[in-house]
């Protein structure tokens, strides 16, 4: 691939990039990764006024605030007025009544619990998906201004850097994002066990860093060797494993089934180290 022929307007430290243009990847890429972008300065522009944001309660433990639904309702417009025969799944609205082989899955604020802290750990995730199967991606955190996306067969890229997972082939001296369950009790047993088959390997550290798709972008680009987390949602997946996959890593459940979209059990990292984590957890979890 051509990185010369990605195009970047405006960017610097106090400017976020406005506008780009991938000449080497697909108008749906470029249309994500420009909505993206828009949603990213919506939800800025809440965070700079934290103290007046109106937060509502959708369960236990589980937010929605106005910065959310304002990504979503401008990220769902944009690509319904390009791809409008597209399938749209939106964690805040549900989907639309589209049938198609292709379909978005937007979160449209991955990290919300972050963000209602002032934690700056937060981003906009956006996959495409044909026939069920990932084919490209994006994530967006705007407070760092990182624009992570790939596209099936033609690699990922972290604003106009080329990205590859971590070598790190070991446990022991691996860093590992995880996710801790904190809305549905039935999955933290299982949970703990993988945690504590983890911490008797001697992984070399873990974060609960709290945004699962920036996490798994963390993986794609080698800041994090490997995550785990159970029970997320498609949306939190679908840009998040194009990525990795396109970074040269591997994402599975933790059984090494590829049916880690419908469970939401996830495991990401390198070849190696998902072989020994993998042989690892089987031969610890009752
Ligand atoms: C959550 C975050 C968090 C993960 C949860 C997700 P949300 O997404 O990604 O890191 O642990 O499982 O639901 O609710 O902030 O979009
Ligand atoms: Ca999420
Ligand atoms: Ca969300």
């Amino acid at each position: 691939m051509n990185l010369s022929r990605l195009c970047i307007i405006v960017s610097s430290i106090n400017n976020p990039i406005s506008k780009i243009m991938h000449t080497s990847y697909s108008p749906q890429l470029n249309t994500a990764a420009n909505t993206a972008l828009l949603a990213g300065k919506s939800i800025m522009r809440f965070y700079s006024r934290l103290e007046n944001l109106k937060i509502m309660s959708k369960g236990f433990n589980d937010y929605v605030s106005e910065a959310d639904q304002e990504s979503e309702k401008i990220i769902t417009q944009a690509l319904l007025k390009s791809y409008p025969d597209y399938k749209i799944t939106a964690e805040e609205s549900g989907s639309n009544n589209t049938e198609s082989e292709y379909e978005w899955f937007i979160d449209p604020l991955d990290g919300t619990t972050n963000f209602i802290h002032g934690i700056p750990q937060f981003a906009v995730s956006i996959g495409l998906c044909k026939n069920k199967v990932p084919i490209l991606g994006v994530v967006y955190d705007p407070f760092k201004n990182e624009l992570f996306c790939a596209e099936k067969g033609k690699g990922a890229l972290m604003n106009d850097k080329k990205i590859r997972v971590a070598n790190c082939n070991s446990i022991k001296s691996a860093i590992f994002g995880t996710g801790i369950p904190y809305r549905k009790k039935d999955h933290s047993g299982v949970y703990i066990e993988t945690l504590r088959t983890m911490m008797d390997a001697r992984c070399g550290s873990i974060r609960r860093l709290g945004a699962a798709a920036l996490d798994l972008a963390y993986v794609a680009s080698g800041r994090l060797d490997g995550f785990w987390e159970f029970n997320l949602k498609p949306w939190d997946i679908a840009a998040g494993s194009i990525i990795v996959s396109e970074a040269g890593g591997h994402i599975s459940d933790i059984n090494d089934t590829n049916e880690y979209f419908d469970s939401g059990n996830v495991l990401a990292s390198n070849i190696n180290l998902h072989q020994e984590v993998i042989k690892t957890l089987q031969k610890n979890l009752i």
